[in-house]
C-alpha cells in the first residue's frame, strides 16, 4: 500500500502525518506495509500543476493524505492525482482528509445558493474509494452518508483533546460556544472528567458573532477552557473569551480541532483575553500540540478491514 500527500506553501505537515499514519499502521500489523509514494508535485509558473507519480501504482492500493483547508486548488489538484492513479492501474484511490471542506453550506439559506457540500462530496465520490475524516461539521446533516456515496469513517478529536486536558490542565471548565458544539464539549468533559457549559451565539456576518454570557458563579476555581471544532476568523472564541473575562476577570485557554485560520485570526486572537490557543494538527499550524494520527491509523485500518481493502483477498476481487 502506497501513502501520497499534497503539502502546499513550504510546508511539510501532511507529508510527516502520512508518515506518521503509515508507521502507526504498519505496527498495527496492516497486511500490505504501508509505504511512502515517490512522486513530484508543483505548479507551473502560471499557475497551473504538474504531477508524476514516479512509483509503481499498479495493482496497488493507495491512499492521498490531504488538509482540505482553503480547498479550491486543492481539489482540482486532487482531481488530478486521483484519476492518474486509476490511469495508471491503482486498484483503489483512498482520501484522508483531516479537515474536510465544504461541510458548512448545507442548505440554501437564500434562494440561488450553490449547496455547496452536495456538489464537493459528489466530486471526491466519483474519484476516491473511501475518506477518513476528523470531525468534519456535520450539522444539518447527521452522518457523511447523506451526501458520501463512497466508505467513509468520521474520527473524533475528543478524546485527544480531553487528555490534553487532563495532563496539562488544573481543574477546567470546558466552554462551548454555541449548540453547535455542544456535542463535542460533553464529550470532552465526560472524558476528562470535568463539567462542561454551552453557550448560544448569533452570526450575523462572517465576522460579526455575538455570544451569549457563560454562568460562571458555579466555577469560581475553575480555569474556562473554550473547545470548538473550528477556528476560522477567530471571532466566535474572541467573543466568548470577552464575556468570560467581564464575569470571571480569567484569561481562557482555547482548543481547536481544525486550525483553519482566516488572515488576520492569529493576531486578532493575539488582542484577546486568551492565555493560550492549542489546535490538533488535522491543518498544520504553529498552534498544532495534539495529535491525531494515532486515531487516523486505527480509523483508516478499520474502514480497510470491513470493505476488504489492502488484503490478499482484497486484490483477488
Ligand atoms: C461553526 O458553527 C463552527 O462550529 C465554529 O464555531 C465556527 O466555524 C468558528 O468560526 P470563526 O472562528 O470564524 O468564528
Amino acid at each position: 500500500m502506497l501513502a501520497f500527500y499534497l503539502d502546499y506553501d513550504g510546508q511539510n505537515g501532511q507529508q510527516q502525518l502520512a508518515q506518521k499514519v503509515a508507521e502507526q499502521m504498519n505496527a498495527a500489523g496492516v497486511p500490505n506495509k504501508v509505504e511512502m509514494a515517490e512522486f513530484e508535485h508543483r505548479c507551473f509558473p502560471d499557475g497551473e500543476t504538474y504531477f508524476r507519480i514516479n512509483s509503481g501504482v499498479k495493482d496497488q492500493d493507495v491512499f492521498v493524505v490531504c488538509q482540505l483547508h482553503h480547498p479550491n486548488h486543492k481539489t482540482i489538484d486532487l482531481m488530478y492525482l486521483s484519476e492518474t492513479l486509476k490511469q495508471l492501474g491503482a486498484r483503489s484511490v483512498g482520501l484522508i482528509a483531516p479537515y474536510l471542506a465544504y461541510m458548512r453550506q448545507d442548505k440554501q439559506f437564500h434562494d440561488g445558493e450553490c449547496i455547496t457540500s452536495r456538489h464537493f462530496s459528489r466530486w471526491i465520490s466519483e474519484r476516491f474509494d473511501w475518506l477518513v475524516t476528523i470531525d468534519p461539521h456535520l450539522h444539518r446533516y447527521h452522518s457523511l452518508d447523506e451526501i458520501y456515496s463512497i466508505p467513509s469513517r468520521v474520527i473524533h478529536a475528543t478524546g485527544v483533546i480531553a487528555e490534553f486536558l487532563k495532563s496539562h490542565v488544573n481543574n477546567p471548565l470546558v466552554i462551548g460556544p454555541d449548540a453547535e458544539s455542544e456535542q463535542w464539549a460533553n464529550a470532552v468533559a465526560a472524558d476528562a472528567g470535568c463539567d462542561a457549559i454551552v453557550l448560544e451565539k448569533i452570526r450575523s456576518g462572517d465576522r460579526d458573532v455575538e455570544v451569549s454570557l457563560p454562568q460562571l458563579s458555579d466555577y469560581p476555581n475553575h480555569q474556562p477552557v473554550l473547545v470548538d471544532d473550528i477556528i476560522s476568523t477567530g471571532k466566535t472564541m474572541i467573543k466568548a473569551a470577552e464575556n468570560i473575562l467581564q464575569l470571571s476577570g480569567k484569561e481562557t485557554l482555547c482548543l481547536g480541532v481544525h486550525a483553519v485560520f482566516a488572515p488576520g485570526a492569529v493576531e486578532d486572537m493575539k488582542q484577546a483575553p486568551i492565555s493560550d490557543v492549542v489546535t490538533c494538527n488535522c491543518i498544520e499550524h504553529d498552534t498544532n500540540g495534539m495529535d491525531v494520527s494515532g486515531l487516523i491509523a486505527s480509523a483508516t485500518l478499520d474502514l480497510l478491514k470491513t470493505e476488504n481493502i489492502g488484503t490478499e483477498q482484497g486484490a483477488e476481487k
